[in-house]
């Protein structure tokens, strides 16, 4: 199928006479996130990551072959990406209902949605247009060139987000998604040795103890850390709410100087982004509506190449010479 102009529409597989597919995959996004509630965060990295490198296709969830050795998913900027265990499941319940009708791409942006959903206990939900074909091509050099890093400053993240043409506000917004989910080490080693105007002092000693275990992935969000992690930092232990709950705690911890990435800190050098901080903080219910408008948004990063298809399986393209 020749790439290009994908008509992306809500209710898409409804006019396809395919009404269950949407149900389906909730109802296969909410059996995984019962069974494993951190698997949430990884979809929702998941369709950012697929979609911030050359649109949402799914070339993010290809995996390595003989032509191909390094994919997207080997990129050093894909670091700890899961969750695409819950994709081909969704995958192969659909394959056996509606089979060649859903593409990958699109299991990504419902799943996400169906993740913030879950997550926010319903208070993030918003209509993901689909109509997604699948891509047949995935560099790990794309996906450095394109995603941000975790060490990027103010000025980096500002361009990061204008080359697909977020403004600074949907960058601010789109980083409270760090609330959920953990990080390695590789990513917030910097940290450990940043200036004390750059991290709360109690804060970065609770992490320099925790990464005595370089194995040890540590919560992005210090709300989801350990009790004694919590205590070193200073950081109410009483305070929990469960782990993985997508809300704005993220800008909270920003004001208190207490993010885990130098990315994360870097909002707070820029006047405008520290007012976005603000805002978010004192105004919840606003930053959950700008969440789903910004998620919309990547969701339409349209995709680009040649080819398409509709996957059999999310990890390989239907014809294993095509890439
Ligand atoms: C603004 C620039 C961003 C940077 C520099 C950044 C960087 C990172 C890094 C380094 C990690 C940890 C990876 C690891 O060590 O395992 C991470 C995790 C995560 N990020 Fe971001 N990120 C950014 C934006 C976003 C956006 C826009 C979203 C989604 C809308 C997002 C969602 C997440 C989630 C949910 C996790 C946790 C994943 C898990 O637990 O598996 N991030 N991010």
């Amino acid at each position: 199928m020749p790439g290009g102009g994908q008509q992306l529409t809500v209710g898409y597989y409804n006019a396809k006479n395919c009404g269950g597919v949407e149900p389906i995959v909730r109802g296969e996004v909410y059996k995984a996130l019962a069974a494993d509630r951190s698997k949430g965060a990884a979809l929702v990295r998941l369709f950012f990551h697929d979609c911030w490198v050359n649109g949402c296709d799914g070339s993010v969830l290809l995996n390595a072959s003989q032509r191909n050795p390094y994919p997207e998913k080997v990129a050093v900027s894909n670091i700890g990406l899961r969750g695409f265990d819950v994709i081909e499941a969704i995958k192969a319940r659909l394959e056996s209902v509606y089979p060649g009708v859903v593409s990958c791409a699109d299991i990504v942006a419902f799943a996400a949605r169906d993740a913030t959903r879950y997550l926010s206990d319903g208070h993030i939900d918003y209509a993901v247009p689909s109509g997604r074909w699948d891509g047949v091509v995935s560099r790990a050099k794309d996906a450095d060139d394109t995603l941000p890093g975790s060490t990027f400053a103010f000025g980096e993240l500002k361009k990061n987000f204008d080359n697909k043409k977020f403004t600074v506000e949907e960058l601010v917004v789109l980083s409270g998604a760090h609330s959920i989910g953990v990080a390695h080490y590789p990513s917030f080693q910097d940290r450990l040795t940043a200036p004390q105007d750059e991290i709360d002092a109690r804060y970065q000693k609770a992490l320099r103890n925790a990464a005595k275990d370089r194995s040890r992935p540590v919560a992005n969000d210090i709300r989801d850390e350990s009790y004694s992690f919590k205590k070193d930092a200073g950081y109410p232990t009483a305070v929990s709410g469960g782990r993985d709950y997508l809300n704005n705690t993220y800008y909270h911890n920003a004001l208190d100087n207490r993010v885990l990435f130098k990315s994360d800190w870097a909002l707070r050098t820029d006047a405008f982004a520290f007012g976005k901080l603000q805002e978010y903080r004192d105004k919840p219910k606003e930053w959950d509506s700008d969440f789903a408008d910004a998620m919309v948004k990547l969701s339409k990063l349209a995709a680009k190449g040649e080819d398409f298809e509709i996957r059999k399986k999310c990890s390989t393209t239907n014809n294993p010479s095509h890439y």
